[in-house]
């Protein structure tokens, strides 16, 4: 009975380090953000509560800037793999740099910058055209709008989702994330036994090297393009 060979599934998860050199800033390198910015007082319930406007200004601001920059090399790299693997992004970030660069599955843990979610029913979302989100801008039911961002302190809805995508992954690649922040930190123990994983990251690797876990200390705009050349030529 003819069968059809299964594609093999890779999986990348990748955090902010990815997007570091399209030009935005990351959160805890030298100039992240949470090194100049209280996230207390801008990605809280609390905080939207007590200063809206601060929240949305932030939002707003990091939002103007992605619509200045571009998809980078590592991007672009990623998309080539959905030729030969069936690939699935699972992002913490809020940025639409995958999209943008044709990755077609990608799922955002965090929320997405370009989208605003109803106060009254998180199910109503909408795309934001543009860079700006006001006090006032309001849902179909007549409730402000907020960024569709998940804050600190609430859930990651997507998060089984995420475990079951990475559970099947027959390879994972970890790009660009300084793996502190749960549950999208814990996503690396849900994979099958001794699948590859390359992990890239140009700081001090946080994990010691074993058979399957493969380290990669360079920036991702270099060593995505390399890897996936590689895993195009020669497989896993
Ligand atoms: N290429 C690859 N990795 C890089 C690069 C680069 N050019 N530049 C920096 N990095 C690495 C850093 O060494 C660090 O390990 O990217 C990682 C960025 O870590 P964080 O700033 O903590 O970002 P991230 O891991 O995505 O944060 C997770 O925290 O604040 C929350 O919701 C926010 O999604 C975010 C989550």
């Amino acid at each position: 009975m003819y069968k059809r060979t299964e594609m093999e599934k890779i999986v990348v998860l990748t955090g902010a380090g990815i997007s570091a050199e399209s030009g935005i800033r990351t959160f805890r390198d030298g100039d992240g953000l949470w090194k100049t910015h209280h996230f207390a007082d801008l990605a809280t319930p609390d905080a939207w509560r007590r200063n809206p406007e601060l929240v949305l200004e932030f939002y707003n601001d990091r939002r103007k800037q992605l619509l200045e920059v571009e998809p980078n090399a590592a991007h672009f790299a990623l998309t080539k793999l959905e030729k030969k693997y069936d690939l699935h992004i699972v992002t913490q970030n809020v940025d639409d740099l995958h999209e943008r660069a044709g990755s077609s599955k990608v799922l955002h843990l965090h929320g997405e910058l370009r989208k605003a979610r109803s106060t009254i029913n998180p199910d109503l979302i909408y795309n934001i055209d543009g860079w700006e989100l006001k006090l006032g801008d309001k849902c179909e039911k007549g409730s402000q709008l907020r960024p569709h961002i998940v804050w600190f302190g609430e859930p990651v809805d997507d998060f089984e989702k995420a475990v079951e995508i990475v559970s099947c992954a027959d390879l994972l690649l970890v790009i660009g994330t300084s793996l502190v922040v749960y549950p999208a930190a814990g996503l690396l123990y849900h994979t099958k036994a001794n699948i590859p994983i390359y992990l890239i990251d140009p700081g001090e690797p946080k994990f010691s090297q074993t058979s399957n876990l493969t380290f990669i200390q360079d920036k991702a705009a270099s060593a995505v393009p390399k890897l996936v050349e590689q895993l195009l030529d020669k497989g896993f």
